[in-house]
């Protein structure tokens, strides 16, 4: 190499670094954030108790206490554990206790973790916490969550210790994601809809975060935002779309909608299970008319039911009707001998176990419930949530009252959970034939 192809790559070397340097540089300008200043609770001014109440119902809508709590007895302390693609963590404690909750918290610092995911003193919150949600939450309104948590009884308790694969434990990695993934633009409001559909887009697209189950995610956690509310996961679940995608079997109306999400319970339509269940949970406790402003909004993103849809409603109440699996004439044959006895072993399963109760239709005691025919479970696009359904049954929240099925876990036989699942498929869906049942089963036995 001569001296001037020399001087040339100790040029390029030095290039190279002072870009390196840069992206560092930029890389801790975008991850640090300075603390905020603790607050001493005696020098904050006494909450206007009506301000705590509307905090109240926010929250309610937010559901802060399905993920902050994990003692029933101590709301908002926090130590759930929250499992991930990236590993576990913890909700932490947002009770007002001054060492482990956020009692020294300025109202400034609680509207930064709320708008950016920033701690009070300054580290990274992980998105787990739907931040980028809440980021479109307004002013008046998180005021009013913190005069809430504000006015809760302190706890002390320490958040576990999380356990995130490398190297998600190193959080300044989430300013990047920030980077890329919150929008903190407001929900604007549309002037050719309703004020009440508005207010339901609003409180979606905040406080109730719908979309960070409902919406499909990508490699690295964040929303497709090309699928909103097009389906996703969470917990073992498949959660269903609510857009015009919805697998369910009748179209909603706004009066289900509303029942459903305040009640967990509506005419004609599945109980709301696993996941969801918190979230009515919590929305029992909302406003109302908030509630009802979002079945409006999400009755608009499920559409009309188009031809296609009407068609299908008409023929699962046709299968509904006759109070009998076994009468169902499936639209397409049995493909072999295999799947014949598939159908025998799986129909005999569902006569002595589930016929009972899910032949007779939904009576007030828990010995009546919907026939399986305008059960969502079954139309889903896998079978994760009929086998969860099947295998732990249906339980009222703790110390509710609510509607009762055994959990079947301890008497079925993985080979009579595929058969009464592609059984149910066939005979109550007509739909094409779930691939993979036997490894579905195992998944929701051991996540
Ligand atoms: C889906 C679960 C989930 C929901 C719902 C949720 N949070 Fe959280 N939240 C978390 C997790 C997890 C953390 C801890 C994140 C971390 O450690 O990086 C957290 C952290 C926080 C923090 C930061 C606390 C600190 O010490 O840094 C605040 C404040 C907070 N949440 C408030 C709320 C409020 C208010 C609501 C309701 C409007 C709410 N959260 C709803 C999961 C949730
Ligand atoms: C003792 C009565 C009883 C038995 C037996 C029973 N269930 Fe249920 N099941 C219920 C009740 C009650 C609900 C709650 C919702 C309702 O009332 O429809 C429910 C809910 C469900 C749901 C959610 C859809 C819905 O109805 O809201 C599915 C799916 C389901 N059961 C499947 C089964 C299967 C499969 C079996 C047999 C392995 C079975 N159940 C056995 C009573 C029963
Ligand atoms: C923690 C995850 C989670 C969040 C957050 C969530 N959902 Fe759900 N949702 C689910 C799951 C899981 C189901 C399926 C329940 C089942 O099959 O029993 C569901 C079902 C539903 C259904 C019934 C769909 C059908 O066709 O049967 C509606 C409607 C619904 N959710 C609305 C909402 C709204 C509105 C919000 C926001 C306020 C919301 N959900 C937030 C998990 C969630």
């Amino acid at each position: 190499m001569n001296r001037n192809e020399n001087g040339r790559a100790s040029a390029l070397v030095q290039g190279g670094l002072v870009v390196i340097v840069l992206v560092i540089v930029a890389g801790f300008a975008l991850a640090w954030h300075p603390a905020v200043e603790p607050l001493k609770p005696s020098a904050r001014e006494p909450f206007d108790p009506s301000l705590v109440q509307r905090g109240a119902r926010l929250s309610a809508i937010g559901s802060c206490a399905a993920c902050h709590t994990s003692n029933e007895a101590a709301p908002y302390s926090g130590g759930l554990a929250l499992s991930t693609p990236f590993g576990t963590i913890f909700s932490t404690n947002i009770t007002p206790d001054q060492k482990t909750g956020i009692g020294t918290w300025p109202e400034q610092a609680f509207r930064r973790a709320m708008r950016e995911g920033i701690s009070r003193d300054g580290h990274h919150l992980y998105p787990a916490f739907p931040y980028n949600h809440y980021t479109r939450v307004t002013d008046e309104d998180i005021k009013g969550l913190y005069a809430f948590l504000m006015t809760r009884d302190p706890v002390e308790a320490p958040a576990g210790p999380n356990d995130l694969k490398f190297p998600f434990g190193f959080r300044p990695l989430v300013a990047g994601w920030n980077l890329l993934y919150l929008d903190k633009s407001p929900v604007l409001p549309e002037p050719a809809q309703s004020a009440e559909w508005n207010r339901g887009a609003y409180l979606v697209r905040s406080l109730g975060h719908c979309g960070a189950c409902h919406s499909p995610r990508n490699a690295l956690g964040a929303e497709d935002k090309r699928q909103y509310l097009g389906g996703g996961e969470a917990e073992g679940w498949y959660i269903p779309a609510l857009n015009t995608r919805s697998p369910s079997p009748l179209p909603w109306t706004v009066e289900q909608l509303t029942a459903y999400l305040r009640t967990g319970l509506a005419r004609d339509h599945a109980i709301a299970g696993g996941p969801m269940q918190g979230v009515v949970d919590n929305l029992s406790n909302a406003d109302e008319k908030d509630v009802q402003a979002i079945a409006v909004y999400i009755k608009s993103m499920l559409g009309a039911p188009s031809p296609e849809q009407q068609a299908r409603a008409n023929a699962a109440i046709a299968r509904a009707a006759p109070g009998s699996l076994a009468a169902v004439r499936p639209t397409t044959p049995a493909a072999s001998k295999d799947e014949e006895s598939l159908m025998k072993l799986g129909a005999s399963v569902y006569e002595d176990t589930c016929a009972r109760c899910h032949d007779a239709g939904r009576q007030n005691s828990s010995g009546g419930a919907l026939p399986l025919s305008l059960a969502i479970a079954v139309y889903d696009p896998d079978a994760r949530n009929l086998i969860h359904i099947v295998h732990e049954g249906i339980v009222p929240p703790p110390g509710q009252p609510g509607r009762w099925m055994p959990g079947f876990a301890a008497s079925l036989t993985d080979e009579q959970l595929v058969a009464l699942a592609a059984y149910l498929r066939r005979y109550a869906a007509d739909a094409p034939a779930w691939p993979d049942l036997a490894a579905a089963v195992q998944k929701v036995k051991s996540p």
